[in-house]
């Protein structure tokens, strides 16, 4: 019990020595005294703690259980048979009244929720949105498309859909020369922003300028190839290049440049299946990053957004 006494006033003085230590400028003597009033009581908690820990060490030290204990001994401890504590009984049974109440009468399973309202209203919204636009015709899609853009698209494209400053690809063209030569360099592996391939086509990631074979002389396609076929692409398919389009991506980007449905995309058009991929799974670039749109907008808007792409470059 001694030496626990001394050890106690030695954590006292070891913590209060700390405190000081760590807080002593705060202790004005009388010059705020609030301050003061604050040091003073840290200095009480630390004497309380180490007296209260004493007082628990000691008793588990020399205290002897006493009472009847209980016949059964499941885990080999024996248990006494004390009563549940009056209090603790009564905010027990407490709980359960007021669960009963808060389920029943206060806030039933069923009744209103803003959540619930906000998420039947939002379906029926859709529902609406779907009936009134089953089969909508080119011109209604573009004049869709454009005022979707130019909420969600216009910031980073440029409301003339030019581009800003070549922080954003200019739409009105499907792709610019530079664009296609770092995705021959890279691949769409170095610049997507998975590993798998980042538009979502089934063929996955496109290989780079080492994987990319010229059928006709059975090399990998060189610096010199690469700058004419990307020329001829951003050219809408026109000029020289086409011999090594056709030996070089043809294969998978098919014969005319227009991608082969799902498997690889359209290099001469917006088609809906790309602008669908790109709002899908965002796309990592040259000019920058364009993030995901997932679940921000549905088929139509996604359709009136590829129509009025297209629109743009006629
Ligand atoms: C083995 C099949 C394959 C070959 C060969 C191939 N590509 Fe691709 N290409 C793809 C796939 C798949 C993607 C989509 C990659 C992705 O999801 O990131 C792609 C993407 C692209 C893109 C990016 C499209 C965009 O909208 O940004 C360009 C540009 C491109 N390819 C150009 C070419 C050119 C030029 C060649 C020939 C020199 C070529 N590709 C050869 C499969 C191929
Ligand atoms: C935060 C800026 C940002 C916003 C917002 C944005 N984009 Fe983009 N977008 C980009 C960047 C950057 C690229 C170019 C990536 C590259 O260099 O290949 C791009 C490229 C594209 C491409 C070309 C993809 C390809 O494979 O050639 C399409 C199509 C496109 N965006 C459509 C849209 C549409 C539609 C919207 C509106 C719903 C939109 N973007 C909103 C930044 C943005």
């Amino acid at each position: 019990m001694k030496s626990m006494v001394i050890g106690g006033i030695i954590l006292i003085i070891a913590l209060m020595a700390g405190t000081y230590y760590v807080a002593g400028d705060a202790f004005s003597f009388g010059e705020d005294y609030i301050n003061d009033l604050t040091m003073l009581a840290a200095l009480a908690i630390i004497g309380i703690t180490v007296f209260v820990a004493l007082k628990y060490v000691n008793q588990i030290k020399n205290d002897t259980a006493g009472g009847e204990l209980a016949e059964e001994k499941w885990d080999g401890i024996g248990e006494f048979k004390n009563a549940i504590p009056t209090g603790w009984g009564l905010a027990f049974i407490g709980t359960i009244i007021w669960g009963m109440w808060y389920w029943t009468v206060g806030y039933p399973t069923n009744s209103f929720s803003q959540i619930g309202q906000w998420n039947e209203e939002t379906l029926e919204y859709n529902a609406k949105f779907e009936s009134k636009w089953q089969n909508p015709d080119t011109a209604t899609l573009n004049a869709m498309g454009e005022s979707i853009y130019l909420v969600q698209c216009a910031p980073c494209h440029g409301v003339d859909a030019e581009g800003i400053d070549g922080k954003a690809q200019n739409l009105t063209k499907r792709i610019s020369a530079a664009s296609v030569e770092a995705v021959i360099k890279h691949g769409s592996l170095a610049i997507g922003p998975k590993a798998e391939g980042n538009l979502g086509y089934a063929m996955g990631m496109m290989p780079g300028q080492e994987g990319l074979f010229n059928a006709n002389t059975g090399m990998p396609i060189s610096d010199e190839e690469a700058k004419i076929v990307s020329a001829y692409i951003a050219n809408g398919m026109t000029g020289e290049g086409a011999e090594i389009f056709a030996g070089v991506c043809s294969s998978c980007h098919g014969a005319d440049g227009a991608g082969m449905e799902g498997m690889a995309p359209n290099l001469v058009a917006y088609d809906d299946t790309l602008v669908a991929n790109v709002l899908t799974h965002g796309k990592k670039g040259i000019t920058g990053t364009m993030p995901a749109f997932t679940g921000r907008l549905n088929e139509t808007q996604t359709k009136a957004l590829a129509s009025y792409l297209r629109s743009l470059g006629e």
